[in-house]
């Protein structure tokens, strides 16, 4: 007998994998999620991802690759302030250390914080006695705040994809307590490293006070809460079938013909100023100066698909690369060789993991960056017999991970990226073995499956 769909798992974030959108846009949220949920059964519930003056719409429910959605649409007003406006012109930049970006205004808080409860309203009528309510990224910090307002009193998890700032950073954002407030309606709060946690931890206790208890448990507004490191992992199985098949692809083998026989250097990020890749371009540049035998033998493939478009800092960000693009190409290029290829849109995931198995390099620089699931998604797809080599940013969550088979470099240290680069191209058959070897064996001991585990196992250790 088949069993009927409940909605004993309710996960809430504002974007869900699109059937109409190219993976690479969508970045690590919707990837992980939707890799761990294909396993487990749950409802998915986000913003439909159009624009709808009725704020009253109700929740369309639809399936799609073995999953539950049920979105709405968000007003233009509420999609400026919320997505645009709060999120990500304050929240993105202040959680990813950069507060020189941070554009605030208390029309966009209100916002926010009106999308939040519009978003507990829907997800108020899903909710069954044996619910649990699983809330993703910073779009959303106040929702479980809201719910718990609306007399919802099953277990409620928040996890964090973006990095969580220090204290000395969050408190730039006026309103900063109530920040930290909404955290403490979750019953577990999750981040991607000890680092995040650790600063979490600094600013519950500087900023608002918070008792630590010895079972772990923070305590604040009345109420005991767990906060936990869970890094974020890939669904390795899946990634490494479909790199294969990536390479196997009539993608995958126009791609491998059109380097015939050169190295390839491979980047794919979502265009974002918080990837690197303008810097990671000068050190591409550097290199090309300062190893004179690469040239020719080198191709450095950057996907970006572009993102966030409606915020200003993202389109400047765009024509920077455009033209740092053209500088190192019109300054190295010849007659038979490109050396940089900049793909400024998004390709499925099967051609994205087949470029990583082609690839010799994989370059990941972020200037601070949540976990990096590209780097993981590299390291599953390589070829046992003839690994590439991880370049990988130290302010990557994914580094805390990696650092034992990567090459973890300072994204800001332009001479030694370069140089970093260089070893890569260099590296020895059994030492890209051994290093391979040793990513590998973190990935197994700790994937998308076990993840979810890990913080829905926690999430239902709650008495309620
Ligand atoms: C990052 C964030 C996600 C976000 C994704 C894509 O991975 O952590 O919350 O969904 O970027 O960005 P977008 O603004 O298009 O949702």
């Amino acid at each position: 007998m088949s069993k009927e769909p409940d909605n004993e798992l309710i996960v809430v974030s504002n974007r869900v994998p699109s059937p109409k959108s190219s993976g690479g846009s969508q970045g690590g949220l919707a990837v992980g999620v939707m890799n761990a949920l294909q396993k487990n059964e749950g409802l998915w519930v986000g913003w439909s991802g159009e624009i709808d003056e009725n704020r009253d719409a109700q929740l369309n429910h639809y399936e799609f690759d073995s999953v539950r959605f049920a979105t709405f649409p968000l007003t233009e007003t509420d999609h400026q302030t919320f997505y645009i406006g709060f999120s990500n012109e304050v929240l993105w930049p202040l959680f990813h250390y950069r507060p020189d970006k941070v554009d605030y205004s208390r029309e966009n808080l209100e916002g926010y914080l009106r999308v939040s409860q519009r978003y507990a309203r829907h997800v108020a009528t899903l909710v069954e006695p044996h619910s649990r309510i699983w809330v993703h990224d910073y779009q959303l910090i106040p929702l479980g705040f809201y719910l718990r307002q609306a007399g919802i009193n099953v277990p409620i998890g928040h996890f964090l994809h973006t990095p969580f700032p220090p204290w000395d950073v969050l408190r730039i954002l006026p309103d900063y307590e109530n920040l930290l407030r909404y955290f403490s309606a979750y019953d577990v709060v999750g981040f991607q490293t000890k680092c995040d946690l650790r600063n979490f931890e600094e600013c519950m206790r500087h900023g608002f006070d918070a008792t630590f208890h010895d079972d772990g448990t923070i305590e604040a507004e009345g109420r005991r809460f767990r906060a936990e490191a869970f890094p974020i992992s890939i669904d390795l199985e899946s990634a490494q079938e479909l790199a294969r098949q990536g390479v196997e692809s009539n993608i995958g083998k126009r791609m491998a013909q059109s380097l015939a026989d050169r190295t390839l250097v491979m980047g794919v990020d979502r265009l974002d100023y918080s990837k690197g890749i303008y810097k990671r371009f000068l050190a591409f540049e550097r290199l090309l100066e300062k190893a004179e035998h690469q040239h020719g033998h080198v191709v450095f493939v950057q996907i970006s698909p572009p993102s966030r478009t409606d915020v200003p800092e993202y389109a400047e960000l765009r024509t920077t690369l455009e033209r740092i693009a053209g500088h190192v190409n019109g300054r190295f290029s010849d007659y038979d060789w490109t050396p940089l290829r900049y793909l400024n849109r998004g390709y499925s995931r099967e051609s994205i993991l087949g470029f990583l198995r082609l690839s010799r390099v994989g370059f990941l620089t972020p200037l601070r960056d949540g976990m990096n699931l590209v780097a993981k998604e590299f390291v599953a797809a390589q070829d046992p017999e003839d690994p590439g080599v991880l370049v990988l940013s130290h302010l990557a969550g994914a580094s805390w991970e990696l650092q034992e088979g990567a090459l973890v470099c300072n994204p800001y240290d332009t001479e030694g990226v370069a140089d970093m680069l260089d070893q890569a191209l260099n590296m020895p058959l059994e030492e890209r073995k051994e290093r391979w070897q040793r990513m590998m064996d973190v990935m197994r001991n700790n994937d998308i499956h076990h993840w979810c585990r890990q913080f829905l196992g926690a999430l239902s250790a709650v008495q309620h």
